[in-house]
């Protein structure tokens, strides 16, 4: 007889319980058990399940970028990954980039570049970018397009790479909050932006 419903082993289906979350993510800074079919997509455990909605569905098969999130630092597509695969990880998404009181460098950015368009690759984008930087606090126009792969159908993707050398500019300087950032329309206090605006004039138009 399976144990489970025999009432001689009462106490053991009960200390056993199939409620019990055996997975758990560290979730933007804070344990998190997930008690999910561990087939699951992260994805959707992070919208459906965790309600944060954030980061957002594109395509479904790993080729937009819109669903990226980080796992143990690293950008991810979340929509192909098995909440499985992450058990014991820990995953930052986009609600824990920056708040409005503090946001990341790349926020403040992406605001003075005017990046998004009708907005719905940006979380995605976002999360790209701030990976790249925390890896390579200077990235070339090359490492920039070599990270971003990310899709956008608004061609955003000059003005992603404007921001995020704009952030990289203001780390160097110091700038950490929008308090501090230069006006929009204004550049990042370091040289050389004009001629990168120009080098930026046609990059996958
Ligand atoms: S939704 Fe994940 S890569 Fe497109
Ligand atoms: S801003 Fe519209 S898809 Fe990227």
């Amino acid at each position: 007889m399976n144990p489970r419903h025999c009432p001689d082993h009462i106490g053991i289906v009960a200390h056993s319980s199939p409620q019990e979350p055996d997975l758990e993510i560290t979730l933007n800074g804070k344990p998190t058990p997930i008690d999910s079919d561990p087939a699951m997509p992260l994805l959707w455990v992070l919208r459906d399940v965790l309600n944060l909605t954030g980061t957002k569905f594109g395509c479904g098969v790993a080729a937009c970028g819109a669903c990226t999130v980080h796992v143990d630092g690293q950008a991810a597509k979340s929509c192909v990954m098995p909440v499985s695969m992450v058990n014991g990880k820990k995953i930052k998404t986009i609600e824990s980039l920056g708040t409005p009181d503090k946001p990341h460098p790349l926020q403040i950015a992406w605001i003075a570049e005017q990046v998004p368009q009708c907005g719905y690759c940006q979380s995605g984008m976002l999360m790209a970018a701030a990976a790249l930087l925390d890896r390579n606090p200077k990235p070339t126009d090359a490492d920039i397009d070599a990270a971003m792969t990310n899709l956008c159908r608004c061609g955003t993707y000059q003005r992603v790479r404007a921001a995020i050398h704009r952030a990289a500019d203001m780390a160097k300087v110091g700038v950490t909050s929008s308090a501090d950032r230069p006006p929009l329309g204004a550049r990042a206090p370091s040289g050389g932006s004009a001629a990168r605006e120009a080098a930026n004039v046609g990059v996958r138009s």
